[in-house]
């Protein structure tokens, strides 16, 4: 098997939504009463053709509206989870969007309990380690993010940090500073999507005014030379998500990725799948997609850099590398 599927490695920009195949948005469906605007699976797979990321946007939020149970999020997870170990995943840090489901009159506890149940023993089922994050959608503005962090007071024993996702440009994340603030207070970890579509300003604002760990994307930091060069002094991870970029025309074609121009500036880079059903791949195919340009080398690094990344203890990371 090719090395970029056997690599064991973490995924670190996921999010447990953006996993979900049109097979389970139909058996979801049928199980939960839920009509679907599309006839058939393939009906469905067709319509995976994106100009942008709010056309993928639009897509992701409406196939959500098949789960509706804790079971339906359990059963998303293991899927995942199944599919993930396939391809050396060994540690996996989750998103999930709170309020794409509580504004749809699914129960916050609903989600987390799903969530966690297949969370809990996933080590000992799957042999992947995981952490979740719950995003803030940077589209419903900051008011409704505090109030989100408010319904996630009773469920903070399941969360380890809290990340900023959906349309991002006329959405700067210096706006979510007193949410991020009170997370960060709170010991969560924090992580922010930025400069995907957004401006290397964005990626700015993420680190100097939210604080964050890690950026999510981060790809237009190359228009910046002295961000990369703070980005790359700082070992600020970015979790880049090559398959997702292309498919949503973030940038035109696999070759003309920045990722190469990332790596020559000292950054720390890791590679991810991002919405694995929608894009064509989980993170072994966006491996193996870069694995003609790239050395095997540079694919070694990624996968030991994912550990270096992550929020797992010191001791965890070094047992992975
Ligand atoms: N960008 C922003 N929001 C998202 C994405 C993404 O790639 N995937 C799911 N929500
Ligand atoms: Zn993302």
């Amino acid at each position: 098997m090719s090395l970029g599927l056997t690599l064991p490695k973490a995924e670190l920009h996921l999010h447990i939504e953006g996993t979900m195949e049109p097979e389970l948005v139909f058996s979801l469906a049928r199980r939960n009463g839920v009509a679907l605007p599309f006839e058939t699976v393939d009906d469905l797979r067709r319509r995976y053709v994106f100009d942008d990321l709010q056309s993928f946007l639009d897509l992701y939020y409406l196939a959500m509206a098949v789960l509706r149970t804790a079971q339906d999020f359990t059963d998303l997870t293991d899927a995942y989870l199944a599919k993930a170990r396939e391809q050396g995943v060994r540690h996996a840090e989750i998103f999930f969007d709170p309020q794409a489901h509580v504004s749809r009159g699914v129960p916050l506890s609903e989600v987390v309990s799903g969530l966690t149940e297949s969370l809990r023993n996933s080590k000992e089922r799957f042999g992947i380690s995981t952490r979740l994050i719950a995003c803030f959608l940077r589209d419903k503005g900051p008011q409704e993010a505090l109030e989100t962090w408010e319904t996630l007071q009773p469920h903070l024993e399941q969360i380890d940090g809290i990340g900023l996702d959906s349309a991002e440009v006329g959405h700067p994340p210096q706006l979510f500073k007193p949410v991020f603030t009170r997370a960060r207070d709170a010991g969560l970890h924090v992580v922010a999507h930025a400069g995907e579509e957004g401006p290397a300003d964005y990626v700015w604002q993420a680190i100097d005014v939210l604080g964050v760990e890690r950026v999510d994307h981060g790809i237009r930091s190359v228009e910046d030379g002295a961000l990369l060069k703070r980005l790359a002094d700082d070992r600020t991870p970015l979790t880049v998500c090559p398959l997702s970029n292309v498919r949503l025309r973030c940038v035109p074609e696999l070759s003309q990725h920045p990722l190469p121009r990332l790596l020559d500036a000292g950054v720390l880079v890791t590679i991810n799948s991002d919405d694995p059903s929608y894009f064509g791949g989980y993170v072994g195919e966006n491996f193996v997609a870069l694995q003609e340009a790239l050395d095997d080398s540079v694919l070694r690094q990624f996968a030991a850099d994912s550990f270096r990344a992550s929020f797992l203890p010191e001791e965890e990371r070094a047992a992975l590398i």
